[in-house]
């Protein structure tokens, strides 16, 4: 391995600093006269992939260890949106939500309320109608595999434009037979699905920052969302400490992922897509939550989504 200093030295360091403290690039705005939202260069990186994509010790690694914290993050998200008192007729049934924080209650009786709370949870989770998720730029079906295993997800249907990757998602499900009839994979991109396909819940995860037009991809995606369902979404903020630790760091120092994977100038900030949804009717962001991955303690949460990788939750409210 080359010493530090000439790995610093062969990166367009300058390029990337100035273009991540740049706060002008209106990266939400772009163009629309292009059909498809993905150029060939990263479907060729992609397509190199495939074959070591369920390597869990491979370049695809970062991800299959992030599926935990998606998963909660999803699970969690959607949980915690369940309005607990939907049903009740009288309020002697209602569940007790108190107005402050349950912190302040003495330890005893905070536990026993939300002992009461998860047990209504529970209940209203499983009484539910099943869920029809899209996992857009679902790749070798990492998030889409663990989406259809869940109980509450009648089906999935994962959809990318790279071939080969789709193939090595497809020899993965038969490894599972639980899967055969909930997931499906097809070759499309966003902008392609028929207008009359609607999903309860659509996923998104670590796909935007490969796009060149992610306001093309996002209103595609928010044209397929029911009333009342999900967009679930993670991305990268245009930052330093993000070129420092997705490009530097991953990719030329600790080489956890294949050098050009990432490209700081597709990296969109959490204040952008927060801006960007605030104009879309309908649509609000319900959750966001920053992420970091340390190579010897995995993805953990943090409170700054708006520095490095981040997790957002959008609903459509009408
Ligand atoms: C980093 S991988 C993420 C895969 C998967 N979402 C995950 O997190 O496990 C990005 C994927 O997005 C796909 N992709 C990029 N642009 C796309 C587009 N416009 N439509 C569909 N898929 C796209 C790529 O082919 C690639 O498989």
């Amino acid at each position: 391995m080359l010493p530090i200093k000439r790995q610093l030295r062969s990166l367009p360091l300058k390029n990337y600093v100035i273009r991540a403290l740049s706060t002008s690039r209106p990266s939400l705005h772009f163009p629309i006269d292009k059909k498809t939202s993905t150029s060939q260069d990263e479907m060729d990186h992609f397509n190199q992939l495939a074959s070591t994509w369920w390597d869990v010790d491979g370049p695809q690694r970062i991800l299959h260890k992030m599926n935990l914290l998606r998963m909660d993050f999803i699970q969690e998200t959607l949980r915690n949106s369940i309005d607990l008192n939907q049903d009740v007729e009288s309020p002697d049934e209602e569940i007790y939500i108190p107005g402050y924080n349950i912190d302040l209650l003495p330890k005893p009786i905070a536990e026993q309320i939300i002992a009461e709370q998860e047990l209504k949870r529970e209940e209203l989770v499983k009484s539910q109608p099943k869920l029809k998720a899209l996992d857009i730029g679902c790749g070798g079906g990492i998030l889409s595999e663990s989406l259809a295993r869940l109980k509450q997800i009648e089906s999935v249907k994962g959809v990318d434009l790279s071939t080969d990757v789709l193939e090595a998602a497809k020899l993965h499900q038969r490894l599972d037979p639980s899967l055969h009839d909930k997931l499906q994979y097809r070759l499309s991109a966003v902008e392609d699905i028929s207008k009359d396909e609607q999903f309860d819940i659509i996923t998104m995860f670590e796909m935007l920052e490969h796009v060149n037009y992610p306001n093309e991809v996002l209103k595609s995606a928010l044209g397929h969302i029911k009333p009342g369902g999900w967009l679930f979404i993670s991305t990268i903020n245009r930052d330093f400490i993000s070129w420092f630790t997705t490009i530097f760091m991953g990719e030329h120092v600790l080489k956890i992922v294949p050098v050009g994977t990432h490209h700081l100038d597709k990296y969109i900030n959490e204040t952008e897509l927060q801006d960007w949804f605030k104009e879309q009717k309908d649509f609000k962001v319900a959750n966001s939550k920053g992420c970091i991955y340390l190579p010897f303690n995995g993805w953990s949460f943090t409170d700054s989504p708006n520095v490095g990788n981040f997790f957002m939750a959008i609903q459509r409210t009408k």
